[in-house]
């Protein structure tokens, strides 16, 4: 593994699987799942043991074309595991679980064929009994030619069963916010669910890496009208967040409801993690940069990411850690 490069899921994959070997007395991989192509999603269960420690979930690259979020959670292992002797508490009170690539079929899509593709690659429900239509061209496996490109795959942020469908997703399969055919039609948002549900009661922060805009997005995304009771708890620790990464090279970051800063989007991961899992401090964290190269941001800003986006979540770690729920 490198933070000089973009690295293919097999790289990260093999990452996953160097560190569970060569740290075992702390490191151990979770199976959650297969992807809709049988990629495999592996957790990275980082914990130096004890009971009934407070917990960290943290995933990358839902999205495909999100290059910076899976790179930038494989940092955020480096400083965890192989760097644990600068901040042990981290490891001796909390414990972590770490999903680098949660959407490999669309990550690896927007590697070998389409830099942009943000889904995930399911087939769309009933294309195979749907009959050839000329004036379409043909039809391969099932799917006419020429839908086929953007017809396949699920938005995964639009398919957690929370407020589904309400808004900012498509019923329309050729979009890129698809929402499904239901909640949880997919593979790979289904493992995480059953996962963050057989742990819920131990994971105190829930935060999914995706980018870009520069926001520490707070629940509710689905809407701008109701706030959790607990908002401002919420608020008062992401701001923590982004003081500390702010820190590191005076990058800003916008602190609010997705619905205030970009748009409201319901069946996201956030709001399934707050309003069903029930999980109190859950963020979406849209990394780097705001614009100028959006999602092909160069890999020379891998590292300096990694290095403030790490010191953002150390600083929810280190809350934490020292006893606060
Ligand atoms: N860019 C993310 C998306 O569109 C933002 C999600 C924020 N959370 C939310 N519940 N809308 O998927
Ligand atoms: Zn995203």
């Amino acid at each position: 593994m490198s933070w000089r490069r973009y690295h293919r899921f097999k790289d990260i994959e093999s990452y996953i699987d160097y560190l569970a070997h060569t740290y075992k007395e702390i490191c151990e991989t979770v199976i959650i799942g297969t992807s809709t192509e049988g990629r495999t999603l592996k957790v990275l269960k980082v914990s130096s043991g004890g009971q009934n420690k407070p917990a960290i979930w943290i995933d990358g690259g839902l999205h495909g074309r999100e290059w910076i979020s899976p790179a930038t959670v494989t940092y955020i292992l480096l400083q965890l595991v192989e760097f644990r002797d600068k901040h042990p508490h981290l490891l001796e009170n909390l414990d972590w679980y770490i999903l680098p690539v949660s959407n490999p079929d669309g990550y690896e899509y927007s590697h070998v064929h389409d830099r942009l593709w943000r889904k995930t690659r399911s087939i769309p429900v009933g294309s195979k009994k749907r009959r050839p239509n000329p004036a379409l061209g043909y039809w391969s496996d099932a799917i006419p030619y020429s839908v086929r490109s953007q017809c396949v795959g699920v938005d995964p942020n639009r398919n957690w069963d929370f407020q589904w469908m309400k808004v900012g997703g498509s019923s329309n399969p050729c979009d890129d916010n698809f929402a499904g055919h239901k909640p949880f039609s997919e593979p790979e948002t289904r493992a995480m669910a059953d996962f963050i549900m057989q742990h819920k009661d131990q994971i105190h922060l829930f935060l999914s890496l995706h980018s870009y805009s520069q926001m520490w997005l707070i629940p509710w995304g689905w809407t701008d009208t109701v706030k959790p009771d607990d908002y401002y708890d919420m608020y008062v620790l992401a701001e923590k967040g982004v003081n500390a990464l702010k820190a590191v090279r005076g990058t800003d970051y916008l602190l609010g409801t997705s619905a205030e800063l970009i748009y409201a989007s319901s069946g996201a991961s956030d709001d399934w993690a707050k309003g069903v899992a029930q999980i109190k401090y859950a963020y979406t964290i849209e990394l780097p940069d705001t614009g100028n190269h959006g999602f092909i941001l160069p890999a020379s800003q891998i590292e300096s990411t990694g290095q403030e986006t790490w010191e953002g979540v150390r600083a929810l770690a280190q809350h934490f850690a020292e006893g606060y729920n």
